[in-house]
């Protein structure tokens, strides 16, 4: 199986590491070691104000050359000159020569996509970024982001994991030729002392996290799973040498229902 997927003509790695709630030096740290056991796709945001610490992880490493970084700009600041004074300022956090995918974190109401997305274009094209796209897109605004776009929108990443139905996000994604992007993906340790997934598991000699992992990857959904410690960072990744039947599939998919979100979404509309 591949490790990565392709969206539009741009390689995303399967597995990249979640940093929401990690800081400094332990940050940083984490991120090397990442690196080191195999990760080549690290997940920072403006809002996580942790760019610096992973700049510097990612530096540490020695591998830079290798790894994808996606950071994701606030949805306060998306306007066209708030939206690339801030890529400048993650750049300069981040103390890395481009970010390889930039990210619209979450849509903001108050400031027209086109001019938004425009922006986001323009830092592709001046080479602040390889790659740009959305975060909590609903399959509405998916479609009015890819009509509107003038480069290829390469991801959407929402909330994804067992426990939650995205079948109709999962199909907008792979007729735009998006990658979806898994956040929570193991259900922020919720997938853990699952009765099914912990069965499955214990078949395959795997935990129910890495069940939960392997499930989403197994449909080419890219997970970014957040841990703050070094013996998960290697479980977390070690799901590329076990399949999961069509049965284990259909089984974990009953799990899921229309709104089991982890993640708020009432407070989106509210920005100031
Ligand atoms: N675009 C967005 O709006 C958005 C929203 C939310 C998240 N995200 C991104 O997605 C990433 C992941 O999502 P998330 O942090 O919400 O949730 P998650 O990755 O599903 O879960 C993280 C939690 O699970 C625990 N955990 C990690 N590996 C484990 C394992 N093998 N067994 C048991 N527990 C384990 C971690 O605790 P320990 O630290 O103790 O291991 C942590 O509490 C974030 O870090 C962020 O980068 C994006």
């Amino acid at each position: 199986m591949n490790t990565f997927v392709e969206a539009k003509g741009f390689r995303i790695p399967l597995v990249g590491l979640g940093t929401w709630a990690l800081r400094g030096r332990d940050c940083a740290r984490l991120v090397e070691q990442a690196i080191r056991i195999g990760y080549r796709h690290i997940d920072t945001a403006q809002m996580y104000d942790n760019e610096e610490a992973v700049g510097e992880g990612v530096r540490a490493s020695g591998m830079r050359g290798d790894v994808m970084v996606t950071t994701k700009v606030q949805p306060t600041l998306l306007s066209p000159p708030d939206l690339e004074r801030s890529v400048k300022q993650s750049l300069a956090k981040l103390r890395i020569d481009h970010i390889d995918l930039l990210i619209i974190h979450w849509p903001n109401p108050r400031v027209p996509l086109a001019e938004t997305l425009g922006a986001m274009a323009k830092m592709k094209q001046e080479g602040f970024t390889r790659a740009i796209g959305v975060s909590n897109f609903t399959v509405a605004l998916l479609e009015e982001a890819t009509k509107v776009s003038t480069e290829p929108l390469v991801c959407n990443q929402v909330e994804c994991h067992p426990f939650l139905n995205q079948d109709k996000v999962i199909a907008a994604c792979k007729e735009h030729d998006m990658a979806l992007v898994a956040y929570s993906p193991i259900a922020r340790g919720g997938a853990m002392g699952n009765a099914v997934l912990e069965r499955i598991g214990t078949a395959h000699g795997k935990t129910a996290a890495q069940v939960s992992l392997r499930y989403l990857v197994q449909q080419g959904i890219v997970v970014i799973p957040r841990t703050s410690k070094r013996e998960r960072l290697e479980e977390n990744f070690a799901i590329f040498d076990f399949d999961l039947t069509d049965a284990e599939m259909r089984e974990i998919h009953g799990l899921s229902a229309a709104n089991d979100r982890i993640v708020d979404w009432s407070w989106s509309p509210n920005w100031d």
